[in-house]
C-alpha cells in the first residue's frame, strides 16, 4: 500500500523517480506527486488524484527541477483520493512521502491544531510533516528522530528539506523500505522493482532503523543516534524481469512466465537422485508438531488450502488453515509443539505478519514461504523457503500463487518421505510428475484460445459459480476471487458438496457454473453435483482431466488438463482458470494491471 521513492545524485531526481513510481504502482494509484528541490534551494512538489499518468499529463514536460526528490504512489487510508490528500506533504522547508498508518493521528492534530498549525488535508500522514517541520535548528536527521517518538503506527517516510538539499532522511517501522546502493547516488524506495534499472545491490532496512542518504554515502542509525550497520545484498532479479516486455499487461506476461517460474521453484529442489531437498531441520519439525498452521491472505490463502491436503495426505501431519486477519486476533493456541507456515509473494502483508508474531510470542516454529527476498517476513521466521517467480507486478497475483503451491506440495512430500508415511515408489512417481509440470503449462498456455474463447462466454453474465471438491476446490475460490477482482464480475467459490446447501438456488441460463473436476474419490461427487446444475438448465464450464468422456458428456464447454496425481491438480487448473479471468477483463476493457480499489502488497491492516 503506498509506494515511495526518492533519489539524490548527479541527474534530475524525477526521471528516476517517475521510473520508479511507474514500477511501485501496483501499490496503490489513489494518487501520485513528486518533490524536488532546485539548485536555488527551492522547494517544489506537484501532486494529482489518480494514477501517475494522470500526474504525467497534468505536468507535461515541465517538471520539478532539482538533483534531489522523493515520490510517491497512494492507497487511500486516511482521506478520499484527492489533490490535497495526495503526497508529498510540503510543510516550511519539508517535504515528506509515507507508507503506513499513524494510529493516533487524530490526537497529534488536535494537539497540533492548539499550537496554531493549520492542516490542508484529511491524511494522517500531514501530521508527521508538520511534527518535523515544527522542530527547527538541528539537522534534518534529528528533527525526524524528535518526531519519531510521537508516532503510533506503521510507517516508512522520505523527507527532505530544503535547508539541507545534500540529503535524504528516511525512517521505517513496520512498513517495508529498502535502500538502493549505487556509486555517487542515493536511492531509497518501498521496493526491489522500483529500483532495479538502478541497482540490484539493496540494503534492507529494520524496524527502528533511520538512515541519512547523501551522494558521498549511507549512514544509518537508531532512533538514539548509535551506529548500525545493515548489510547489502545482491538481488539476481534483472531490470527486464520488472518490465511488460511488449505484452499488454504485466499480468499476461505473468501467466506466460509461469512454466519458466514453475520449472526454477521445483527444479533447484529436486536432486538429481529424485529426491526432495528442504532443509532437514525444517522437516523434523514439520513432522513433530503437534499440527502445522498454515496462515495468509488473499491468493496465497488458497495455496495454504492446498498444503493442507497435501499435509494430511502425503505426510499424515494435521493441518489447519488460517486467514491471517483473522489468526492475528484469536485465541489461538498455539505453543512451542506448533509450526506456523506463513505463505505470502510480497513478505509484506500487515496481517501475516502480525499473525507471524504472535506465533513467536507462543514458541511456535515459524516458516516463510515467500517470493521477495530478504522481505519482513524472509526476515522474521525461523526459515525461510523461497519461491523463484521472480517480480510479480499485476496486482492479482498468478505464477506466485502457483509456484507456492507447488514449494508446499514439494515441502509435503519430504516430510512424508522424513516421516516414512509415504512410500518411495509413491514420492518418485510424484515427484517424475512435478517435474513435468512446467511442460503442461506451456501446453496450457498453446491453447490459450481455447480459454479465450470460454472467457468470450462468461464475459456477459453478471455472476458466475465456481465450483470444486478435494483439490479442485482452493481452484475454485481462486477462479473466483481472480473473476472478480479483475473484471468486476461477481463471483464465488463453492465446495460442490455444499451446493445443495445454498448456491444452488442461484442456478439458472444466465448464471456460469465452472466446475473444477479433480481425479480422486471425490471425482464421481463432482459429476453428480454437475449433473444437478444441468438439471436446472445450468451451463457448465469445466476444468478437468483429458480422455474423460463423462465430463465432455456432461459440460457445456470443456477444457482438457494434462492427468496427473491429484495432489497436481491445482498447479494446472488453476493456470488454466487464471488465464480465463485475464481474458474476461481484457475483453471487458478493465484495468487488468491495476483493478480499482485493490494493491499488490497490503502492508497495513
Ligand atoms: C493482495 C493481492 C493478492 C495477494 C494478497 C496477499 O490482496 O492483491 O494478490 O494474494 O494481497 O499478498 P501476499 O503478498 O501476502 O501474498
Amino acid at each position: 500500500m503506498c509506494g515511495i521513492v526518492g533519489y539524490i545524485g548527479p541527474d534530475e531526481a524525477w526521471t528516476t523517480i517517475v521510473e520508479g513510481l511507474k514500477r511501485l504502482e501496483y501499490r496503490g494509484y489513489d494518487s501520485a506527486g513528486i518533490a524536488a528541490i532546485d539548485s536555488q534551494g527551492t522547494l517544489r512538489c506537484v501532486r494529482r488524484k489518480g494514477k501517475l499518468n494522470v500526474l504525467l499529463n497534468a505536468v507535461g514536460g515541465d517538471w520539478v527541477p532539482g538533483k534531489i526528490g522523493i515520490g510517491h504512489t497512494r492507497w487511500a487510508t486516511h482521506g478520499r483520493p484527492s489533490d490535497e490528500n495526495a503526497h508529498p506533504h510540503c510543510i516550511d522547508d519539508i517535504a515528506l512521502v509515507h507508507n503506513g498508518i499513524i494510529e493516533n493521528a487524530a490526537e497529534l492534530r488536535d494537539m497540533l491544531l492548539a499550537q496554531g498549525q493549520r492542516f490542508t488535508s484529511e491524511t494522517d500522514t500531514e501530521v508527521i510533516a508538520h511534527l518535523i517541520a515544527l522542530s527547527k535548528g538541528d539537522s534534518l536527521e534529528e528533527r525526524v528522530r524528535k518526531a519519531i517518538p510521537q508516532l503510533r503506527g506503521a510507517y516508512s517516510i522520505a523527507v527532505i528539506s530544503s535547508q539541507s538539499p545534500d540529503r535524504l532522511v528516511v525512517a521505517k517501522q513496520a512498513s517495508p523500505l529498502v535502500i538502493g546502493v549505487k556509486d555517487g547516488v542515493g536511492l531509497i524506495a518501498s521496493d526491489i522493482p522500483a529500483l532495479l534499472d538502478q541497482t540490484q545491490t539493496f540494503i534492507f532496512l529494520e524496524d527502528g532503523d533511520i538512515a541519512v542518504i547523501k551522494q558521498s554515502g549511507i549512514n544509518i542509525t537508531d532512533i538514539n543516534g548509535k551506529a548500525i550497520n545493515r548489510p547489502s545484498k545482491t538481488i539476481e532479479w534483472s531490470p527486464t524481469m520488472a518490465e511488460k516486455g511488449g505484452y499488454k499487461h504485466f499480468m499476461h506476461k505473468e501467466l506466460h512466465e509461469q512454466p519458466r517460474a514453475m520449472a526454477d521453484s521445483i527444479r533447484g529442489r529436486v536432486r538429481a537422485d529424485g529426491t526432495v531437498h528442504i532443509p532437514e531441520e525444517i522437516l523434523h519439525k514439520c513432522a513433530s508438531s503437534s499440527r502445522i498452521v498454515v496462515c495468509a491472505c488473499g491468493s496465497s490463502w488458497h495455496a495454504g488450502l492446498v498444503a493442507r491436503l497435501a499435509f494430511e495426505d502425503l505426510a499424515d501431519i494435521a493441518t489447519e488453515v488460517e486467514l491471517a486477519s483473522e489468526l492475528r486476533y484469536r485465541k489461538a493456541l498455539l505453543d512451542n509443539r506448533s509450526v506456523v507456515i506463513a505463505i505470502s509473494q510480497s513478505g509484506e502483508t500487515a496481517d501475516t505478519i502480525a499473525a507471524v508474531k504472535l506465533a513467536k510470542e507462543r514458541g511456535a516454529t515459524t516458516i516463510a514461504i515467500v517470493n521477495v527476498m530478504e522481505s519482513s517476513l524472509a526476515r522474521l521466521c525461523d526459515h525461510v523457503l523461497y519461491t523463484q517467480a521472480g517480480p510479480e507486478i499485476g496486482v492479482a497475483s498468478t505464477k506466485a500463487l502457483t509456484t507456492q503451491m507447488a514449494v508446499l506440495i514439494l515441502m509435503a512430500i519430504a516430510a512424508g518421505q522424513y516421516k516414512q508415511v509415504l512410500s518411495e515408489t509413491s514420492a518418485q512417481h510424484i515427484i517424475a510428475q512435478m517435474l513435468e509440470i512446467p511442460r503442461h503449462l506451456e501446453s496450457i498456455l498453446e491453447r490459450e484460445e481455447e480459454l479465450k474463447s470460454i472467457a468470450n462466454e462468461l464475459k456477459s453474465a453478471q455472476s458466475a459459480l465456481f465450483i470444486g471438491r478435494s483439490y479442485g476446490y482452493p481452484a475454485a475460490l481462486e477462479g473466483a476471487l481472480k473473476l472478480k477482482e479483475i473484471s468486476y464480475i461477481h463471483a464465488e467459490g463453492y465446495a460442490g458438496g455444499e451446493l445443495k446447501h445454498g448456491p444452488i438456488a442461484l442456478v439458472e441460463p444466465r448464471v456460469p457454473i465452472v466446475a473444477i473436476a479433480t481425479e480422486g474419490p471425490t471425482y464421481d461427487k463432482l459429476l453428480a453435483n454437475i449433473a444437478e446444475v444441468k438439471a436446472r438448465e445450468g451451463r457448465v464450464y469445466a476444468i478437468g482431466p483429458e480422455n474423460e468422456p463423462r465430463l465432455a458428456h456432461e459440460a457445456h464447454r470443456l477444457f482438457t488438463i494434462a492427468r496427473v496425481h491429484p495432489v497436481l491438480s491445482p498447479l494446472l487448473t488453476t493456470a488454466a482458470l487464471q488465464i480465463i479471468a485475464y481474458h474476461v477483463a481484457d475483453q471487458l476493457g478493465a484495468d487488468v494491471d491495476q483493478p480499482r480499489n485493490l494493491a499488490k502488497s497490503v502492508t497495513v491492516e
